[in-house]
């Protein structure tokens, strides 16, 4: 995400962005190797080698959040039809996180934000199978053969989802309450698998990524996870080397 230079430079601690803008103009900043001196240049703070005085410029300290997604914010980054943001509800948070993975705007729960793309990469890549689990309202009550279809795979743009693992959590009479498992993140996938089994969602929740269980988290708050969260997200144990957060 390129941003402009000078804000990467006051984030990192050089100077404030007044005094940054005075340090560009003076040549004192470069970026992967290049001098820039136009102030209204930009960067990716991640991708790219900005360097101050020829020292590579602190990179930004890594953090860690699981936000309980209230329905009605959506998790771009920004939003052509101007609606809330997942990021409007952080404060105090001065680091540009990113939300790992989706959820739709009318799906609550679990979301995890980051500034370490690579972790968030990590999270949502298929190799890791780290698991999803979604708690959906449906109306009517599932029958055994539909369960068992879920469980299959569902046929979604001609490709079968992975096996889900189901669990019935309620039963009303007209109403049912569906815990889903699943590793992929197909576009809004628990709908199309229920709706294709006809049973369309009527309320959407995640509830965990892998053993990371959203808790009392009350919607709308976040808190900062510690290194036994991570490994909770990886099952107990984060299976590549990763020592960016004390214990
Ligand atoms: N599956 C969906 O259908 N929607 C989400 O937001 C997440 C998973």
């Amino acid at each position: 995400m390129a941003e402009r230079l000078q804000k990467i430079l006051a984030r990192a601690g050089v100077s404030s962005r007044r005094t940054a803008e005075e340090y560009i103009r003076q040549g004192r900043v470069a970026v992967n190797g290049r001098v820039v001196c136009e102030v209204g240049a930009k960067a990716d703070a991640v991708m790219d080698r900005i360097t101050f005085d020829n020292k590579p410029i602190a990179s930004e300290e890594k953090i860690y959040l699981l936000l309980n997604k209230p329905v009605g914010y959506v998790t771009t980054l920004s939003d052509p039809q101007g609606r809330p943001k997942v990021t409007d509800l952080l404060v105090d948070i001065p680091q540009r996180v990113f939300p790992v993975g989706r959820l739709d705007y009318d799906t609550e729960g679990a979301l995890l934000l980051t500034n370490d793309g690579e972790l968030g990469n990590r999270i949502i890549h298929p190799s890791y199978e780290v698991n999803k689990t979604y708690e959906a309202t449906v109306p009517g009550r599932l029958a055994e053969e539909k369960i068992r279809l879920l469980k299959e795979g569902i046929l979604l743009d001609g490709h079968r989802t992975w096996p889900a693992q189901v669990k019935i959590l309620a039963e009303k009479k007209n109403e049912t309450t569906v815990e889903l498992i699943i590793h992929e993140g197909k576009k809004r996938q628990v709908r199309r698998m229920l709706a294709a089994i006809g049973h369309p969602v009527k309320t959407l929740k995640r509830t965990a990524y892998g053993g990371l269980k959203l808790g009392k988290l009350p919607s709308g708050s976040y808190r900062r996870l510690t290194m036994k969260d991570l490994k909770k997200i990886f099952s107990g144990k984060i299976p590549f080397t990763f020592k960016k957060i004390p214990d």
